[in-house]
């Protein structure tokens, strides 16, 4: 389903249950005003049989009420009281069954007893798993169906054509089952139809084109599956319809213009995800007096023009206008004319030039504007004038900055190449949630209302030339700023102390810069700070051992590399790192830390290459010290944080062994310790790290034998060079007798491929798949360039967690 349909689509399943529940609720009160007739004894036998055919689950994922209805059914009981059935008022037979959501599964066989109640007019079995079933024939007995809702009810296999016997029926819901196979060409038989749904399926072929002469339908849904072809160029039917649902499939030729001058109060229409072309005039979307919802998204021939003699198109309820990812080359100013549109998705198009005062005048209604990912040069105005979120990532807009009107709650203008100061503009915002004007070229200093606002929760000003010192923070009590980022400018002076008033503050991101101050300790005191990124800046001084136990313990990314910090690897600090020792992960899986609009990105230097973390997993871990003067060990109690995947102390002065501690690390995907002073044998236990796809260890003073074994058989001279005492594989110097070479601990030949991905398979099973496939998974998301063997592993492994992962993308 496209970007906007969710809404009014939940609007009319329940509006469908309602008169579901309407209709029943009509013929029980006939029945109560008449002397009651009792079920016939075959049909409560052929129900009492149909309940033992299944059995109880504990437990639906889905629905929300769900209960066992059938539980109650009790046969020295009249039928007809029995939960989810309804009788004729008159002749007590039984006309009604509703078990959706009642907690059953089983087999649905030809020959089930629900065939003999052929008296049935409405059959809910939503939300019954019927394992293994494909659906029988035998459906086709029910004639006097009039409602049918088979949703939810794990069905596969193809629909039989007998289905098209039941002429009476009016709605006839089949949503995400398992039904492949073409949709059999029956509809003509359905002259009664009203609502249908056959969305969320694998139905392949031709769409069935007798649906186009149905005439007495309102809202049809057949999205999300594989159905091909052109619409037809002329329909005879559909003059009733509301509320039309094609989107996701393989739809391909021109747009009919009928769907335009349909006779009808067309509400909704979603053709998104498809390969439609053709061009929509606005003279054309102007015929559909009632249409509040288009979803036209995603097509990619598809494109947006007013009409040559622009009438004054006028688009009386339209709400919601979708139109990215077509081949729309202009900013479609006609749309000006109208006073209801509040959403207006045109992101991923080729619009250029510039949006001027007048093509944005009117859109009064406008609150929604996403142009991100077109060529647009420059906006002199904003459209309309209660604007809340307005996202123009991914332009080429030039100038200064356009002020916002003071109704924007998000605005998103990052990588664009505006230039100048800030405009005092953005001193007069009445509620900014979110400021992300990244990547630009802005200068000046950055103005202190910014800094400011109470319920700003993201400031990105990353990657332009602000210069000057970082403004006061957070002055106001209870601030919400979550984020705030200020990457690669010039900004100058200490950190602010009162950013320790930032109580929300998640992601700190002050890297280059030419900032000047000694660690900011104080900042610990933020017990949900979870990222700190100082690197490359002029930071100096000792990294202190904090007394507090408390401190920082959210931390799970911090880098303050390449400034001139020195003294000891604080040990205590790295003893109150909670956040890289026991992750807990969420019940849903991992998350990307952001907001709606807005997820936190960053630079850092991962196995040796400077990565971009467009999204950050809030199960990421690092640690880099690199690039300072760190003198002394490396303390044992990093090996601690068994959460860690990149661990960077290289380009320091360190001395002393490697601790066998690090052996624990078993996460550790990266490893650098290079450049330095280290100095004993390699201990043995770094072949635990099964994950570690990068080790330098090149420029110490490392001597004896490399270990083997696992990873250590696969990192090559580089891993090792400017260690002159070092000798074993991959070297070419061999040990010495005296020197001795240890066994690799696998029982498999190193060289058997199948023998190695078997051992790495058993080691994470022994530590539980979920989090390892979790981490990595993840990882892989932000990362090029990961160990072959370890993808490898990753798409062959079964794991419910990696696939809910790839749906969040
Ligand atoms: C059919 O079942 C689905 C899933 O529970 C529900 O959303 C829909 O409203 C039902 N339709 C009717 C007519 O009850
Ligand atoms: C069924 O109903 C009868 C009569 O009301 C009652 O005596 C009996 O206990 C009920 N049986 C069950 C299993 O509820
Ligand atoms: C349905 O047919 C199967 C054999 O195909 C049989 O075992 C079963 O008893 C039959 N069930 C009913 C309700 O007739
Ligand atoms: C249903 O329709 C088919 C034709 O599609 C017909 O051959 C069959 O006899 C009908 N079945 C019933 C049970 O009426
Ligand atoms: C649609 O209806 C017309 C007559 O109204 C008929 O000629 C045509 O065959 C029908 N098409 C389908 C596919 O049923
Ligand atoms: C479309 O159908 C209408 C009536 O069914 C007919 O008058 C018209 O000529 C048809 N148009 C085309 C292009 O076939
Ligand atoms: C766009 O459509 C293609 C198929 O035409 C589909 O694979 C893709 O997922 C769609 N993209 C989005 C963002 O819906
Ligand atoms: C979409 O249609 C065009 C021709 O209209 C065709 O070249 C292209 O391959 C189609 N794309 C897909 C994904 O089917
Ligand atoms: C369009 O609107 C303008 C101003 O509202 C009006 O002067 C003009 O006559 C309209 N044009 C048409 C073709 O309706
Ligand atoms: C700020 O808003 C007030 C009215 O809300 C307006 O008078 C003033 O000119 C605005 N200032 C700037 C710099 O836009
Ligand atoms: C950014 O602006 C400065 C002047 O403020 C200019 O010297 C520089 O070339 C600009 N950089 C880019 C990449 O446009
Ligand atoms: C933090 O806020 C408190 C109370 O608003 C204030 O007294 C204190 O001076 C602030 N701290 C800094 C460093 O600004």
């Amino acid at each position: 389903m496209g970007c906007c349909s969710m809404w009014l689509y939940r609007m009319l399943c329940f509006l469908f249950a309602f008169l579901l529940f309407q209709v029943n609720s009509s013929s029980i009160s006939l029945l109560s005003s008449r002397p009651p007739q009792s079920c016939p004894s075959e049909h409560s036998s052929a129900l009492i049989q149909f309940k033992n055919s299944l059995s109880l689950v504990s437990d639906s994922e889905i629905c929300r009420d769900s209960y066992p209805k059938t539980e109650s059914w009790n046969q020295s009981i009249d039928c007809c009281s029995w939960e989810g059935v309804t009788c004729h008022s008159l002749t007590g037979r039984v006309i009604g069954l509703d078990l959706s959501c009642s907690l059953l599964e089983g087999n649905l066989p030809s020959n089930s007893s629900l065939f003999l109640l052929q008296d049935l007019q409405w059959l809910n079995l939503a939300h019954l798993n019927f394992i293994d079933s494909q659906i029988p024939s035998e459906f086709s007995k029910l004639r006097s169906l009039t409602h049918l809702n088979l949703s939810y009810t794990g069905f596969h296999g193809s629909i039989p054509s007998s289905l098209g016997n039941l002429t009476k029926i009016t709605f006839l819901h089949l949503k995400s089952n398992n039904f492949e196979g073409q949709i059999p060409d029956v509809f003509g038989n359905f002259k009664k139809l009203i609502m249908l749904d056959f969305s969320f399926n694998n139905f392949h072929g031709l769409f069935p084109s007798s649906v186009f002469n149905l005439t007495g339908v309102t809202d049809m849904a057949f999205n999300n599956n594989h159905l091909g072809g052109p619409l037809p160029y002329n329909i005879s039917g559909l003059s009733n319809l509301q509320r039309l649902f094609l989107s996701a499939n393989l739809l391909d030729g021109r747009v009919p213009g009928w769907l335009f001058s349909l006779p009808v109060n067309l509400a909704l229409l979603d053709l998104s995800s498809n390969n439609l072309s053709g061009n929509i005039e606005s003279c054309m979307l102007s015929k559909l007096r009632n249409l509040q919802e288009l979803d036209l998204s995603n097509n990619s021939l598809l494109s947006l023009s007013s009409c040559s003699n622009d009438v004054n198109s006028t688009f009386p309820k339209l709400n919601i206008l979708c139109f990215s990812s077509c081949n729309i080359h202009q900013f479609p100013s006609f749309l000006r004319a109208s006073e209801t549109l509040s959403h207006l998705d045109l992101s991923n198009n080729k619009i250029q030039g510039s949006i001027s005062k007048l093509e944005a005048e009117g859109l009064e209604s406008l609150t929604y504007l996403d142009l991100s990912f077109n060529l647009l040069t420059n906006v002199d105005q904003f459209p309309g004038k209660t604007l809340q979120t307005i996202d123009l990532r991914s332009n080429s807009l030039q100038g200064p900055l356009p002020t916002p009107p003071h109704s924007i709650h998000h605005l998103l203008i990052s990588e664009n190449e505006l230039t100048g100061e800030i405009p005092s503009g953005f001193c007069n915002i009445t509620f900014p949630q979110v400021l992300d004007m990244s990547k630009n070229n802005l200068s000046g200093i950055i103005p202190r209302c910014l800094a400011n606002y109470r319920f700003l929760s993201v400031l990105n000003l990353r990657m332009n030339n602000f210069d000057g010192k970082i403004p006061t923070m957070c002055t106001d009590e209870g601030s919400w700023l979550r984020s705030l980022n200020l990457n690669n400018n010039q900004l100058e002076g200490p950190i602010p102390r009162s950013l320790v008033n930032c109580s929300e503050l998640e992601f700190l991101d002050l890297g280059n810069n030419n900032l000047n101050d000694s660690f900011p300790r104080w900042l610990g005191v933020l017990s949900s700070l979870q990222i700190l990124v100082l690197r490359s800046n002029k930071f100096h001084g000792p990294v202190p051992n904090l007394r507090s136990t408390s401190f920082f313990t959210s931390l799970r990314v911090i880098d303050i590399s390449q400034n001139e910090f020195n003294g000891h690897l604080p040990t205590k600090f790295f003893q109150n790192l909670k956040g890289m020792k026991d992750i807990h992960e969420q019940p849903a899986g991992p998350y990307y830390i952001g907001e709606l609009y807005y997820k936190d990105s960053m630079i850092l230097t991962i196995k040796g290459l400077e990565r971009t973390f467009e999204k950050i997993l809030d199960i990421f871990t690092t640690i880099d010290f690199s690039s300072n003067q760190f003198e002394g060990q490396v303390p044992e109690v990093v090996g601690e944080l068994k959460d860690l995947l990149v661990l960077n102390f290289s380009h320091n002065s360190l001395t002393g062994q490697i601790p066998s501690s690090l052996g624990n690390l078993l996460a550790l995907e990266s490893l650098d310790l290079s450049s330095n002073k280290i100095e004993g044998r390699i201990p043995m236990q770094l072949t635990n790290l099964i994950f570690l796809a990068v080790l330098n260890l090149s420029q110490n003073n490392l001597v004896g034998p490399i270990p083997r074994g696992y990873q250590f058989n696969t990192f090559t001279n580089d891993s090792y060079i400017g260690n002159l005492q070092l000798c074993g594989f991959p070297l070419s110097k061999e040990c010495g007798e005296s020197e001795g070479t240890e066994a690799p601990p696998s029982i498999f030949d190193e060289d058997d491929d199948n023998g190695r991905a078997l051992t790495w398979k058993f080691a994470m099973m022994g530590y539980g798949c979920g989090l390892v496939l979790g981490l990595s998974m993840g990882y892989i998301v932000f990362t090029a360039g990961k160990p072959a063997w370890l993808v490898k592993i990753i798409q062959r492994a079964p794991n419910q967690k990696v696939r809910r992962q790839i749906q969040k993308n």
